[in-house]
């Protein structure tokens, strides 16, 4: 596992391509634009997890690459973490229409994809962008009895099992957010610190 994770993760990547079975396949055929698989380093010990592709995201190709990516780059300088060195990725890969919030059914068709890229990459630390990200990785690692809302999650971290050996998964507000909200920029400012603390 270890010694082939690019051959693996390259193996995702073209899985979803292909992934007509998909009910955001059509859309994006449609619109002519691409998924995100994600993005950074295959050794990284930090994966972010956001939501799921926005319109910038879909031209690219690459996640975190509009509004709510300038923001996740500042909160990232502002830790001194080198966003190459940690592996950012979403838990569905194409753009829902009109940047709405993802579907069950979404999460579960995209869900399996990002199980996978956590037992390639093996990150000791899992950081959760978001309410959708923290409620899927909570309840994968069967924590589902911590779960409260965000607003009372964000911040925190939780040690869980993965296959490969313990991980920490630390419950941050989508940097979205932030976009009109100076308050809760601050807010993401003091909970990257804690973020910084448990790597
Ligand atoms: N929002 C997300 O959740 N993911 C991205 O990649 C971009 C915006």
């Amino acid at each position: 596992m270890l010694e082939n994770r690019d051959e693996l993760l390259r193996a995702i990547k073209n899985e979803v391509l292909a992934l007509k079975e998909s009910p955001l396949y059509a859309e994006r055929i449609k619109n002519g634009v691409f998924p995100v698989i994600g993005e950074g380093s295959h050794k990284a010990r930090i994966m972010f997890v956001g939501e799921a592709p926005g319109k910038n995201e879909a031209k690219t190709g690459r996640p975190f690459a509009g509004a709510a990516g300038k923001i996740l780059d500042e909160l990232l300088v502002s830790v001194g973490i080198n966003r190459p060195d940690v592996y950012i990725t979403n838990i569905v890969k194409d753009r829902p229409p009109f940047n709405r919030d993802p579907l069950p059914e979404e999460i579960v068709v995209y869900g399996p994809f990002l199980d996978r890229q956590i037992d390639i990459i093996q990150p000791e630390v899992i950081a959760t962008l978001g309410r959708f990200s923290m409620e899927y990785i909570i309840r994968k690692f069967g924590l589902e009895k911590e779960l409260k809302p965000i607003s009372q999650m964000h911040g925190t971290s939780i040690m869980a099992q993965a296959s490969y050996g313990p991980v920490n998964i630390v419950s941050l507000y989508h940097p979205a957010v932030a976009i009109y909200n100076q308050h809760s920029k601050e807010t993401l400012f003091e909970d990257f610190k804690i973020l910084k603390q448990n790597i």
